[in-house]
């Protein structure tokens, strides 16, 4: 990652290399904006908690595993610290999500369920549907989805290579996808194309940790280049991608 970090202070730029009229709105009202909104507080109060609880869950994992640990037993509180995106990527999908308004969301990878609670907040009419492999931590989860009261989210529990070509199948579209799950290359690009198949011109999808390996360098190089997204947006820690037909194709690495 220092590596990665090193070439994107190299090459990143702030607004005044933009000359494209949507980036640039996009990135000075919504990607750089710091407005607060009072359901932050409420989220991170239940951060805050979680990261205080110490009770043990048996964690089934589908992804890439932890750097970290090496046993399957794992307490809440590492979980909230380790694998949820911190507040400044929750308040970020919060601000795309309230500016797009998708009426339909997959967000790939729920774990404890911060980041969800974010999306949900932000457009309560929209329709998430998010997708854990391991029970127990789905279980925590849906727990907290009732406690902030987040009536739009269904949590749907398997691999992700069985549960979203399934889910696929039941929409129409794709307006909204947040890819944060199993951070490989294959599975990477395999969950990209199929969403792509649903994928309008309007959607809008967000990977996360585009610079966390090799393999997920490789693949955020191979999405960005992909021949049917006009538009990509390197923040470092997460690459946003578009569809808009009438722009010129374009790759920006900019400053968060
Ligand atoms: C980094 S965490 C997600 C964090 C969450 N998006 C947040 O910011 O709050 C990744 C989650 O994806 C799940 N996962 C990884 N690979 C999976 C797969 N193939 N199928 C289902 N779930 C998977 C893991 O169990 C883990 O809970």
């Amino acid at each position: 990652m220092i590596k990665y970090y090193l070439q994107f202070l190299y090459h990143s730029k702030n607004e005044h290399s933009l000359h494209s009229p949507f980036v640039f709105e996009l990135y000075t009202k919504i990607i750089q904006s710091k407005t607060k909104f009072p359901v932050f507080e409420q989220i991170e109060n239940l951060r805050k908690k979680l990261l205080k609880n110490s009770s043990i869950i048996e964690i089934t994992d589908f992804g890439a595993g932890s750097r970290i640990y090496k046993t399957n037993q794992r307490e809440i509180r590492q979980i909230a610290k380790n694998a949820e995106k911190n507040p400044k990527f929750g308040n970020l999908l919060f601000r795309l999500i309230q500016h797009f308004k998708p009426s339909t969301i997959f967000d790939l990878g729920t774990s404890l369920g911060i980041t969800t609670i974010y999306e949900s907040k932000a457009y309560q009419d929209s329709k998430i549907t998010t997708f854990e492999g391991c029970p127990a931590t789905a279980n925590i989860a849906q727990q907290n989805f009732d406690e902030l009261n987040c009536k739009n989210i269904e949590i749907v529990v398997g691999n992700i290579d069985d549960t979203l070509p399934q889910e696929l199948a039941k929409i129409k579209q794709l307006d909204f996808a947040f890819f944060d799950a199993n951070h490989r290359y294959e599975p990477t690009v395999r969950y990209f194309e199929l969403c792509l198949e649903k994928a309008t011109e309007d959607s809008v999808f967000v990977f996360d940790d585009i610079h966390w390996s090799d393999e997920m360098h490789e693949a955020w190089q191979y999405i960005r280049n992909h021949k049917d997204l006009m538009i990509s947006i390197d923040l470092f820690y997460v690459g946003l991608v578009f569809f808009r037909k009438n722009q010129p194709k374009q790759g920006f690495v900019l400053r968060f």
